[in-house]
């Protein structure tokens, strides 16, 4: 891990007057530009060639005389071979010379490893570096270990299939489209092998699969993503705050699940299984008397992040959650940074970041009224690592 002093030494280079707001163009990119643009920073989006015609073009910011943006949420753009050319030391260096906080994403841990990212990577990150780590299934403390040690509710691990007993997900990596979803469900340990063969033969799982498969209980119910913000420099209110909640279009269950059930048994008897690749968002509220419950488990991760990966969680993070029929919550993934599903509430704000802050209030926002925050009362290393 990169060092404190050495983060912080490369924070001292800055003129934070200037400060811009950086991120890896892809995944909640445009909520993070949309928020910063909002909160009066300028913005550099980090594309991949080929890929980088949303951020360059067609979302580029115009701003009048006075610099107010009339138009658009990216104001530069460093366009590279491959994401993880920001890796390479002069792109690091023009990140750190032009003043540049970056924010984390899903995408910035995917197509950079996380020990480049967590030992090579020297820009100040915004949130919490170490945490990153966590979200890799099947690490030794990843966040089901966490999960574990706040004694917070998730799904039965299943230990072998031999053991499936009852429907259960069986969560692997796609073989082809390497950064997706190979899962599939099964009730038994029969159909788990009648249907890992039929995805082996269909390429979408590797012949050893199984060596890194998390399988669980599925629960049956809603997909809650409860995006909270936990904010370390509030000395009045709570320092947790929720800001949203979404859900996601997954690719090929959206379109199976709208299909007549008679319909649906025929595809899987043809070898046709559901993948669940996000392909969109849509927004949700919870019932009033489940909110206690939502902050109760964020107060309890914070807490675990705290005591086991100081400084603990610093910003945007997102519990993944089912609620099955007795209404109890089940988290299935956390996200110890910002959310996949933020764009949902990209600019227009949520119910509840709005409610809270009396003004349209996403999460990308936040970060950046945090990183504003942060400047004006001069603590900004509290939420750099
Ligand atoms: N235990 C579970 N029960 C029911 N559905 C689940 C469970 N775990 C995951 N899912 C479904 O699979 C999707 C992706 O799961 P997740 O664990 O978040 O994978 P990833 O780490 O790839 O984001 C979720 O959006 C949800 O629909
Ligand atoms: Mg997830």
């Amino acid at each position: 891990m990169i060092s404190r002093d050495e983060v912080l030494a490369n924070l001292g280079r800055y003129d934070q007057k200037k400060a811009r707001i950086g991120v890896l163009a892809s995944h909640s990119a445009l909520d993070t530009c949309d928020g910063a643009t909002s909160e009066g920073f300028n913005t550099l989006a980090v594309c991949q060639k080929g890929r980088e015609k949303t951020f360059n073009n067609y979302f580029r910011t115009q701003r009048d005389a006075s610099g107010n943006p009339v138009r658009g949420v990216v104001d530069d753009t460093l366009i590279l071979d491959r994401f993880s050319d920001v890796l390479l030391p002069q792109n690091q260096e023009y990140l750190m010379n032009t003043n540049t906080l970056w924010v984390p994403n899903r995408s910035f841990t995917s197509y950079c490893s996380i020990d480049q990212v967590e030992n090579d990577f020297k820009v100040p990150m915004v949130g919490s570096r170490n945490l990153l780590r966590s979200e890799e299934r099947g690490g030794p403390q990843d966040y089901y270990w966490l999960l574990e040690k706040a004694n917070l509710p998730y799904p039965k691990k299943i230990e072998k299939p031999e053991d499936i007993d009852g429907l259960t997900i069986i969560k692997v990596h796609h073989h082809v489209k390497k950064l997706e979803r190979g899962f599939f469900t099964a009730k038994d340990y029969d159909q788990y092998v009648e249907k890992s063969q039929e995805l082996i033969r269909q390429g979408v799982l590797d012949e050893d699969f199984e060596k890194h498969a998390r399988m669980e209980q599925y629960i049956i119910g809603p997909v809650f993503n409860l995006d909270f913000f936990y904010d370390p420099l509030e000395e009045k209110g709570e320092k947790v705050e929720l800001l949203g909640i979404d859900w996601r279009f997954e690719s090929s269950l959206d379109g199976y699940v709208r299909l007549p059930a008679k319909q649906q048994v025929e595809l899987e008897q043809d070898g046709i299984i559901p993948e669940y690749t996000v392909c969109g968002h849509n927004s949700a509220t919870l019932r009033e008397s489940l909110l206690d419950k939502a902050f109760e488990m964020a107060e309890k991760y914070v807490k675990a992040t705290q005591q086991y990966y100081k400084p603990g969680i610093i910003g945007p993070f997102c519990l993944q959650t089912c609620v099955d029929k007795d209404l109890n919550f089940y988290i299935y993934d956390v996200a110890p940074r910002i959310g996949g599903g933020t764009n949902v509430h990209m600019s227009v704000g949520h119910p509840y970041g709005n409610t809270l802050w009396r003004t349209n209030m996403s999460t990308g926002r936040r970060l950046s009224m945090e990183v504003r925050k942060a400047i004006e009362q001069e603590r900004l290393e509290e939420i750099i690592t």
